[in-house]
């Protein structure tokens, strides 16, 4: 335990050391979803690599860099590249730089992730924001010996996406016309997808989509007291009785594509968040 906090301590050091002062809003980019990164004004790029004890993305469709920088006079870290479970990592080396961005200082945490939507009336190409999950990786990142200084041994999970981020959000897409679904978030072990047997459970349990992400960071991030709010990219449609082939490339291309309301959506949220002085 003293060995996770103190390589926390590590690597949040040598990201001051990198000129990294008081960040106030940390980003997660999903799989194909890195263009926000590009609105961020960098003024330091920091290779996965660089930073001690960082996990390295081994996904070709992520960059594995961590910027920092002013989005919307905000100071953010925008991680442009996650790790993920079928990669081979465990819940707490994927869950490591949340720790690292929240020692950092940051106040929030806004995530992004691809999935495919087992609700039929959500469309690919389209929009969800995260309310719930269920979640189905193995590895729990908080398993093992609990650190208190970094929070309870059983946190609540009763409000797991922040309500007050989860408000501003649909407020941001009424006010540009942008269309949001809402539902229930369903990570999986990966890297295959889904069976139509799998589809068809996950969606009698209660999801609205599936991917392969996100719930680690958001159980740590609720470990720590950091407000975190997710919003999936819905790439495909997983209709059990009519199922074509995915294809990884179309699920990239249309990320891509619905990317630009996400980044439309996540500039505006870092706009009206208040800052460190005054919280949201
Ligand atoms: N299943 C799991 N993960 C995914 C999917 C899917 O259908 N689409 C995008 N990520």
């Amino acid at each position: 335990m003293e060995e996770l906090y103190s390589k926390v301590a590590e690597a949040s050091k040598f990201l001051e050391s990198k000129g990294v002062k008081h960040p106030e809003i940390g980003i997660i980019l999903g799989t194909g979803l890195g263009k926000l990164a590009e609105s961020v004004q960098p003024i330091e790029v920091i290779s996965y690599d660089e930073i001690p004890h960082f996990p390295v993305s081994t996904v070709e469709s992520h960059h594995g860099r961590l910027i920092y920088g002013e989005l919307e006079g905000k100071k953010v870290l925008a991680m442009q590249g996650r790790f993920h479970y079928y990669e081979g990592y465990s819940g707490t080396q994927i869950t490591f730089p949340v720790r690292v961005m929240h020692a950092a200082g940051i106040k929030h945490l806004l995530i992004s992730n691809a999935a495919g939507t087992v609700n039929p009336n959500f469309k690919k190409g389209e929009l969800m924001l995260i309310d719930d999950h269920i979640n189905m990786i193995p590895d729990n990142p908080l398993r093992g010996q609990n650190d208190e200084r970094f929070g309870p041994r059983f946190p609540d999970m009763s409000q797991p996406y922040s309500k007050e981020l989860n408000s501003m959000i649909k407020q941001i897409a009424s006010d540009l016309g942008l269309k949001i679904n809402e539902g229930v978030y369903t990570p999986v072990a990966g890297p295959n997808l889904e069976t139509r047997a799998e589809y068809r459970y996950l969606r009698m349990i209660g999801s609205d989509a599936v991917g392969m992400s996100t719930a680690p960071e958001v159980i740590v991030a609720n470990h720590i007291g950091l407000p975190c709010c997710a919003i999936s990219v819905l790439t495909d449609e997983c209709d059990p009785d009519n199922l074509a082939p995915v294809s990884i490339a179309e699920i990239l291309e249309i990320a891509a594509t619905a990317e630009k309301d996400l980044t439309k959506i996540y500039t505006e949220l870092v706009r009206r968040i208040y800052s460190r002085e005054s919280q949201v």
